[in-house]
């Protein structure tokens, strides 16, 4: 299949650029290559004073070198008002030698820009083309758009402008080459009233008066080195900013609105510490003479790596020590850790095409989390991320209608689906686990290697193998025989992970293993699941608890035809032993053991003993029998007796495993009449854990482990929900305290990391006015944590009429709600087992007000599903769904991928209700 496509687009390529000198009805998705851009000079006014009119004009001169002889220049250009008698051609060689624009036309399905030249364009010559532009500043959030905030000072409204061009949207703020590997030095310009800062990839070269408009001025920035376009970013604004002060670092600011300046301090000091750490670890020095931060009201995306001007969401980048937890803490840290190492990761060295995004975003993730473990190792961030993708992943990538991590890109649409989590998530499990099968010496040497080699230019999967090969012969971290590329094509070129089948022989102390694919829905044929993946093999066992060792001890090959070889382990123990495989979860796949090996673990878990297993190891076994149980392949007496064993786990990431399992049990059975007994398997697991952390106590202060705080944060929100002790009673006693007090917008008593559960436990137990008070408190605060916050809680009501009101005013842009942040609100109703059955109506009555709502940010859009595919269960519920998606293709364009997603987990729900529904119930029953 992937060789088919690779050569159906090998040989659209060649047809592409024969085309393009032929004929200007051009129809290949991909631009000629018969031309490239060598620089760019890129003006650009805004005009911001008056709101009625926000707009900006520009001229954009391109240096084009010919490769081969053209008689058109194709390029993008997508929303711009372009005055084609304006548009100027110049051979640089010869100023005497003429040419010019005969005509043009517009592609739209391709966004493509087509000028006929008037003489024929030679290779090896380059020509100066000069176009003007306009347009108005959008409100799409994406191209070179308008966001605002309200002074509150002044009581005015202040506009801004600000770009996001990934991945495909410079070529709506000027025609452009918009393709990540047409790279080249751009120079900018930006005029504006002198009122304004702004801001750009490169560091100011000079300002001057505009000649031409009263109080205008110009402001040219330093070349920059040859990037992308969809790395280039500039903003105008009236912003604070705030520098860095780490000695020998890159000049590093960090902007916001004025009034949220003070939230910037945490962001300024992380930001240049983790940019000094990066350049250590890939031993290549940040390229560029300054970096800006800058938190943007209006945002689609969580953040933007821009080159030299990061652009943010104003909560993955402001912090403020009254309202953001810990979590909002850790996860700021995260996505600055993950911007900045895009600064190497997709910026010095880009991806050839799409179809390798996980280079850059798998990447940042995986880089991102070696970053703050470095920084803040106290939190154990490494292991926290490691095993929360790996969850996600082993969710994700066992349905069907998952995709390899590298795939063929022919459409915008197909490109944007692309940042999923497959790219994240498998992605930067996949690099982990090379990480580790190599060791850190010659992981690291790779990829030194293959970003000194790529610099300023752009790479595909295959040389980064290529790269770490050489690396891991040279340190002996893999045997000659081996290549990366054999092992990882396994891994990135196909769909899915294996479930690996352990059958031990106790006599003879060997284990025999086979893979296979893993799939939720158990309709597909086991035959025909088939694939085989290079798996590392490692394993600890119970008389020797080498779970630090991640190095293998042996290897599952595949064969020449990606055939599954079985594999033969020996030198195991005795029948008085359990064989942990795969220690601290190193590689992405599950493990089914004999009965017996299963009982020796759950006696271990179950004695006290437990400890002797590595906690990434306990939360696996968790996830592992869960699964198995779900797909019918393990008695789920074994996997509810097996988690029992919680009632003594103290540490976060076996709870964190147990939770994201049991929340999707939860989603179906308390939809129905046997939820009594889960209800109380849940009371009786979490009750000791709740008691041990002290409820809802603000201990906060005397905690020292940091996962601690997590743990006591995530259990209290379980415990309230199934009203544990006194959560509920202690919950409300916190809000009726807030509630009493004179200024409660200046004066929380309510403990910062306890807020989510005690604002949502108190919505959903209270009245009317306890959810305007909220409500209040969420149009008055200034902190993007805290509105996020008290956006998810107000979906907690149980008030039919309160949760159809929110749903209708998470739509009304007058409300207050940022468009950006409307799924949070809708989620929250549609995953209350209230607000479901609204969420649901509403959306099906009013899709074709939400598409337009959300358009062109589909993605966003796709964000409202989980919480149908996750509680829907019943066959006509699923039938219904999917006539639905029938009926309304239209307002569902773009979200194909999303669809089938939702539909399979919605079929897999339906088949869990009718395998497993009986038998958990009596499972749990004799448990209570
Ligand atoms: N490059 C992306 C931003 C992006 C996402 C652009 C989707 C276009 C479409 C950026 O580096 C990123 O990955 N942002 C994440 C946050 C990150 C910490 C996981 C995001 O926006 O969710
Ligand atoms: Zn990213």
């Amino acid at each position: 299949m992937k060789l088919l496509a690779t050569l159906l687009v090998a040989s659209a390529m060649l047809l592409g650029v024969s085309m393009a000198s032929i004929s200007s009805s051009y129809s290949y998705y991909r631009l000629p290559t018969a031309l490239r851009p060598k620089k760019y000079d890129l003006r650009v006014l805004t005009h911001l004073e008056n709101p009625e009119e926000l707009r900006f004009e520009g001229n954009v001169k391109i240096l084009i070198e010919v490769l081969e002889n053209t008689k058109n220049i194709t390029l993008h250009a997508k929303n711009l008002t372009i005055d084609e008698a304006l548009i100027t051609l110049k051979d640089t060689s010869s100023a005497d030698k003429k040419n010019c624009i005969s005509s043009t036309e517009v592609n739209s399905q391709h966004d493509f820009y087509v000028m006929q030249t008037c003489n024929e364009l030679l290779a090896g010559e380059v020509y100066e083309l000069s176009m003007p532009f306009s347009a108005d500043l959008n409100r799409q959030l994406e191209g070179y758009y308008r966001s605002s905030y309200l002074d509150p000072v002044a009581n005015v409204t202040r506009w801004l402008s600000i770009t996001q061009f990934e991945p495909a949207s410079a070529r709506l703020a000027f025609p452009c080459f918009d393709e990540p590997n047409f790279k080249a030095p751009f120079v900018v310009t930006l005029g504006y009233h002198k009122k304004y800062t702004g801001l750009s990839n490169m560091p100011v070269k000079e300002i001057k008066n505009n000649d031409q408009i009263a109080d205008y001025i110009w402001c040219e920035f330093l070349e920059s080195v040859p990037m992308s376009t969809y790395l280039i970013a500039y903003s105008v604004n009236d912003f604070a900013h705030k520098p860095s002060t780490l000695p020998n670092s890159t000049l590093f600011r960090t902007w916001a609105r004025p009034n949220a300046i003070d939230q910037c301090d945490y962001a300024s000091g992380f930001g240049p510490k983790v940019l000094q750490y990066y350049e250590d670890l890939f031993g290549i020095k940040f390229p560029l003479p300054k970096i800006d931060q800058i938190a943007i009201p209006d945002f689609s995306a969580g953040a933007m790596e821009n080159w030299g001007l990061v652009t943010y969401r104003e909560i993955a980048l402001l912090y403020s020590a009254a309202h953001s937890s810990l979590v909002d803490k850790q996860r700021v840290a995260s996505i600055i850790a993950h911007e900045l190492a895009h600064q190497w990761f997709g910026n010095l060295v880009t991806m050839k095409w799409w179809t390798d995004l996980w280079l850059n975003e798998g990447f940042a993730t995986y880089v991102a989390s070696l970053g703050v473990e470095n920084i803040n190792p106290e939190w154990h961030a490494l292991e926290q991320e490691s095993l929360g993708n790996l969850l996600t992943i082993f969710r994700r990538d066992a349905l069907e209608s998952s995709h390899p991590i590298s795939r063929p890109i022919e459409m915008v649409s197909e490109i944007s689906e692309s940042f999923d989590q497959i790219s994240y998530q498998k992605g930067s499990t996949v690099l982990r686990m090379m990480h580790m099968f190599l060791g850190d010496e010659s992981f690291r040497a790779g990829l030194q290697k293959y970003l000194l080699k790529y610099s300023y230019g752009n790479a595909e999967q295959d040389n980064l193998w290529e790269s770490l090969t050489e690396a891991a012969h040279k340190y002996r971290a893999l045997p000659k025989s081996y290549d990366i590329k054999s092992i990882m094509d396994s891994w990135t070129l196909q769909t899915g992970y294996p479930i690996i089948n352990v059958t031990r022989n106790y006599e003879q102390g060997t284990a025999k293993l086979t893979q296979e694919r893993y799939l939720l829905n158990t309709q597909i044929a086991r035959a025909a699941r088939g694939g085989c993946w290079w798996v590392p093999l490692s394993y600890a066992t119970q008389g020797e608890q080498d779970f630090n060792n991640t190095a293998p001890k042996a290897w599952m090959e595949c064969d020449k035809n990606g055939g599954v070889l079985p594999k033969t382990i020996t030198d195991l123990p005795g029948n008085d032993q359990w064989v942990i495989f795969n220690t601290q979860l190193s590689t992405l796949y599950k493990v089914n053991y004999d009965e017996r090996n299963w009982k020796l673990l759950i006696e271990t878990l179950t004695n006290g003993e437990f400890e002797r297993i590595h906690v990434i190891n306990r939360a696996q076994l968790i996830d592992d029998a869960l699964y198995l149980a779900w797909t019918g392949e393990q008695d789920y007496e074994i996997a509810m007796r097996l988690v029992e064993y919680l009632q003594r786990e103290r540490e976060y990431l076996p709870w964190k495993s147990a939770f994201e399992n049991l929340k999707r049990i939860k989603n179906i059975i308390r939809q129905t009449p046997n939820y009594e007994f889960f209800k109380r398997y849940m009371q009786k697991l979490i009750a000791p854990i709740y008691l041990h952390l002290n409820g809802l106590n603000d201990t906060f202060s005397g905690i020292e482990q940091q996962e601690q705080v997590l743990l006591k944060t995530m259990v209290g929100n379980w415990a309230c929900q199934y009203q544990v002790e006194d959560c509920i009673e202690v919950a409300q006693s916190y809000y009726r305290a807030w509630r009493a007090e004179p200024k409660p917008d200046e004066k929380n008593p309510v403990p910062i990391n306890l807020r989510p559960t005690v604002y949502c436990t108190s919505i959903r137990q209270g009245s009317d006015s306890d959810w305007q008070f909220l409500w209040t408190r969420y149009k008055n605060s200034n902190v993007a944590a805290e509105k996020r916050t008290i956006l998810t809680s107000l979906g907690c009501s149980r008030e039919v009429w309160l949760l159809q009101r929110y749903l209708e005013l998470t739509f009304d842009p007058k409300e207050g709600i940022r468009r950006q942040d409307s799924m949070w609100a809708f989620q929250a109703i549609a995953y209350n087992e209230i607000g479901f059955h609204l969420a649901r109506e509403y959306f099906m009555n009013n899709v074709d007000f939400i598409y337009k709502f959300y358009h062109p940010i589909t993605k966003d859009m796709s964000r409202l599903l989980p919480p149908f595919s996750e509680q829907t269960f019943l066959e006509s519920d699923f039938e219904d769904f999917k006539n639905f998606v029938t009926a309304n293709r239209g307002s569902l364009k773009g979200l194909e991928q999303a669809i089938q997603q939702t539909l399979e987990t919605m079929l897999t729900n339906v088949q869990w209700k009718q395998r497993n529904y009986r038998q958990l119930s009596r499972s749990i029953e004799t448990m209570i």
